[in-house]
């Protein structure tokens, strides 16, 4: 057990590399919004991690000033929370390295987001995609940030988060230095799965254009995504027993669940015994109710870049504020000369 003594913090981050999608609203950008009334708040422009593959430096700027109009969009408060791109805070980079010496090959071996990555040809990946774990500990201590909401598919990145926190405690005999963080997984949309194939989460790297919801698409394209979502010809069922083994009907039922507030039996005890023919116009109802103002906004917002550079530059400096002193602490405990 952690004997961290230090405040509760929350901090997240989210590559700034394609369109933000409903998976990434609902288990990412969604609880977001609901604890920066509850807690510090530090939400992140992940633009290191997104160079760890290939991005046209032009449309690296034009994703990072989207994800900032999302979080905006969807109402994180620039003046509650802290919202700032990655690579204006030095202090990432400087406790990644110094992380990189702290974590070891074994542990980095078995990440699983690395493997998926980086393919068959696992020989060409860039080094950048390998540390990429060890840059994300770096983005959560550095501040001794205590919970991290994140996505299901995050889960083996805040354990070697954890990992890298203890072993640099232990090794330089400082105990409770970092904290270990919490993930914030749980939840309704923790992980949104593909409307094409029940099987695979919805993801912006998707093929199909079918299968990803953006938060950028017109009410016309949800309605048609959701109208050609995959599903299986029974009705639904009146019980959540009767979802296993239907992971597409179950991932529609969830979305309806997440956006609504309701759980799962609530949403089957409206419209179990209905066919898809009735419920999936209600779904597509309720999606473009709740996402398509949030792409009107966001498309606003992304005609002006000089707010967002704005919001970013005021986050950065308050972010720095509170990063660099912990930096120059690490150094100490590492030996480094002032
Ligand atoms: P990414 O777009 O991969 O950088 O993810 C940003 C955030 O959205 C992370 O917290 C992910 O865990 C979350 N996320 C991404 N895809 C999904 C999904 N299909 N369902 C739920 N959460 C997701
Ligand atoms: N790896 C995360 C993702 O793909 C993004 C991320 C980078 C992150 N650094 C982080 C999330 C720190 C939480 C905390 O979604």
């Amino acid at each position: 057990m952690s004997g961290y003594q230090g405040p509760m913090r929350v901090l997240s981050g989210i590559q700034t590399s394609g369109g933000m999608h409903l998976g990434n609203y609902l288990g990412a950008i969604r609880k977001f919004v609901d604890l920066q009334h509850e807690h510090e708040c530090l939400y992140f422009l992940a633009d290191m991690h997104s160079i760890t593959v290939w991005q046209e430096p032009e449309k690296l700027r034009a994703q990072t000033f989207h994800i900032a109009a999302a979080y905006l969009a969807a109402g994180v408060d620039p003046n509650i929370a802290t919202i700032f791109h990655q690579s204006a805070v030095r202090a990432h980079a400087q406790l990644a390295w110094i992380f990189n010496c702290v974590a070891r090959l074994g542990w980095l071996d078995r990440m699983t987001q690395f493997k998926d990555k980086a393919g068959k040809d696992a020989e060409r990946a860039s080094v950048g995609l390998y540390t990429y774990p060890v840059l994300q500990a770096a983005d959560i201590l550095v501040y001794k940030a205590t919970h991290v909401p994140v996505g299901q598919d995050q889960k083996q990145h805040l354990e070697l988060s954890r990992d890298i926190a203890g072993k640099f405690n232990h090794d330089f005999n400082a105990p409770d230095f970092f904290p270990l963080p919490e993930p914030l997984i749980k939840g309704p949309g923790a992980k949104i799965m593909s409307l094409r194939d029940g099987s695979k989460k919805m993801s912006k790297s998707d093929p199909s254009e079918n299968a990803c919801i953006f938060l950028r698409d017109d009410a016309d394209a949800i309605a048609r995504k959701i109208k050609k979502a995959k599903t299986d010809p029974e009705p639904l069922p009146s019980e959540e027993k009767g979802l296993e083994d239907r992971p597409e009907a179950a991932n529609l039922v969830g979305i309806y669940a997440a956006l609504t507030g309701k759980s799962n039996a609530e949403v089957l005890a409206e419209f179990g015994g209905q066919g898809f023919g009735a419920f999936k116009p209600a779904l597509a109802d309720l999606v473009v109710d709740k996402i398509a103002p949030i792409g009107n906004e966001m498309r606003r917002l992304e005609a002006d870049h000089a707010y967002l550079q704005s919001v970013l530059d005021g986050g950065a400096e308050r972010a720095a504020a509170i990063a660099d002193p912990v930096v120059k602490e690490v150094k100490d405990i590492v030996g480094f000369v002032a």
